[in-house]
């Protein structure tokens, strides 16, 4: 068993000052994929307790913005490029409201997870539903050609959720970074080239 102080990632985060051992997830993610440029708007969804916002921070630069979601308490970042959107992403116009007061955004990454309560059926029910409405919101939230980066729980859907994603972005690869525990059913989404409503059929 792995314990938080026998973690390299965790140990690593600590004294790097990132508020998470995820951040390394990201930081795998972007190494692989090539995510982020400066000056983009990044929504961060699932942020707390900041990372992943912490990471996007730093690629996009000062000329770029991270909106960090949450439900749960998010203390606020040192970070100037850092704001917090303090919802429940089920929150009906959520879409419109993130809209409405900065535009459309280039990335959506989303790491949120349900607390584990280690029913397995019942945990990948609710990661799913968290998935499917990262997804839902990704569609109404980025510009054409944007990218999104989603956890997700190895399971019976994980292939039709894949096969949803294809039909709104240009590519789709399933991602296990090495910082995550390979104990954990834990898999990335990674979806770049979105293909906005008006270009579906063109
Ligand atoms: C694994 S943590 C994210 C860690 C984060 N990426 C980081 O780097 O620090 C998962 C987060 O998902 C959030 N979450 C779960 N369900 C949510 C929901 N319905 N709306 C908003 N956030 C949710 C939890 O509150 C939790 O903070």
């Amino acid at each position: 068993m792995i314990t938080l102080s026998a973690d390299p990632y965790a140990r690593k985060a600590r004294a790097s000052g990132f508020r998470s051992r995820a951040a390394y997830k990201l930081f795998e993610i972007n190494d692989k994929f090539s995510i982020f440029k400066k000056g983009q708007q990044i929504i961060d969804l699932g942020a707390s307790p900041g990372g992943w916002s912490q990471v996007a921070s730093r690629k996009v630069g000062s000329n770029g913005l991270v909106i960090a979601v949450d439900k749960a308490y998010l203390q606020e970042f040192k970070e100037k490029n850092i704001i917090i959107v303090f919802e429940d992403i089920f929150k009906k116009n959520l879409d419109e409201i993130i809209v409405g007061d900065y535009g459309k955004s280039d990335v959506l990454i989303s790491d949120c997870a349900p607390n584990i309560s280690g029913n397995y059926d019942k945990d990948h029910a609710i990661q799913s539903m968290l998935a499917h409405r990262a997804f839902e919101l990704s569609i109404k939230v980025l510009y054409m050609g944007g990218s999104f980066v989603c956890k997700i729980f190895q399971g019976s859907e994980t292939q039709e959720f894949v096969k949803s994603v294809k039909e709104r972005f240009g590519t789709v690869k399933l991602f296990k970074p090495k910082s995550s525990r390979k104990q954990s059913s834990e898999i990335y989404l990674v979806a770049k080239d979105f293909i906005p409503e008006s270009e579906l059929f063109t």
